[in-house]
């Protein structure tokens, strides 16, 4: 079972939809707890889950930054800090990102808050982290070794390029990526034949394996616009029963 998975893909491509249904899956399979990171700065994973987020990890590095209350040491603080910016659900916890910091800083702040996040994932059998499009968190959040990275798209001839792109770009960032697979998202049925060959030039030429296809599904948006949690979803959903099949793929090795 890869611990550590990672989003990533196009902006508005369901990296954070993926990453609800896969919190539901984890937990309906018990591979729990998650800890789900929610690692783009707009961050929203927890209005799919309906959520109230309060403290950020950047909130928490800021205060590192400020004066530690007499009597605690700066790692002291920050556990405290860190589990309070914790959401405890049943089966997962959900840690917010929040804004990052200017570029290239590289503090002593942001050390102390990496290996305390380092320490916490320790404590989870899985961590799930929702990018947003750019990959250049995972390097940030001392996170060197992913064991899966799902790469999503739309159903376009440029979108499955753009993934393919993504997938490429992802030697030089210092991440070692055990599996990448592609999930093609919101696609209408039948699947054009013209897409799936497009799919399967992209698979060739690149390190992506398939993960499979997810449909256009009126019921996620349906639930999503009433402000009811994914994970409340039936499992009988056509998009929840296939996006389920895909991670009962992608995660055995
Ligand atoms: N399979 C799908 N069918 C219909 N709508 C979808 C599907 N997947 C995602 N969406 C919708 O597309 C939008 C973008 O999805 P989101 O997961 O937020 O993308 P990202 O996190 O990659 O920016 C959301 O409004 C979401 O509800
Ligand atoms: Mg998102």
């Amino acid at each position: 079972m890869p611990k550590v998975i990672a989003m990533a893909g196009k902006g508005g491509t369901g990296k954070t939809t993926i990453s609800a249904l896969l919190i539901k899956y984890l937990k309906n399979r018990g591979i729990t707890p998650v800890l789900a990171v929610d690692a783009d700065s707009n961050a929203n994973l927890n209005e799919l889950l309906n959520l109230k987020v309060g403290l950020t990890i950047g909130q928490v590095r800021k205060e590192l930054k400020g004066d530690i209350p007499a009597g605690m040491t700066r790692d002291q603080f920050m556990e405290m800090k860190i589990h309070q910016a914790l959401v405890e659900e049943s089966g997962f916890d959900l840690l917010v990102m929040g804004q990052p910091d200017g570029p290239g800083c590289y503090c002593a702040a942001n050390q102390h808050l990496a290996m305390t996040m380092d320490h916490l994932g320790e404590n989870y059998p899985v961590i799930l982290v929702d990018n947003e499009a750019g990959m250049e968190h995972l390097s940030r959040m001392n996170l060197r070794d992913i064991d899966l990275l799902l790469v999503t798209s739309d159903p376009s001839a440029r979108g499955i390029m753009t993934a393919k792109r993504i997938s490429d770009l992802t030697g030089p960032l210092g991440v070692t990526i055990k599996k990448q697979c592609l999930i093609v998202n919101r696609v209408p049925a039948p699947a054009p034949a013209e897409l799936r060959h497009k799919i399967d030039q992209a698979v060739a030429e690149s390190g992506l394996e398939l993960g499979g296809l997810i449909p256009a599904s009126a019921d996620l948006v349906n639930q999503e616009l009433s402000g009811e949690s994914y994970l409340d979803l039936s499992e009988d959903t056509p998009a929840v029963r296939t996006a389920f099949t895909i991670f009962d793929r992608v995660l055995a090795d």
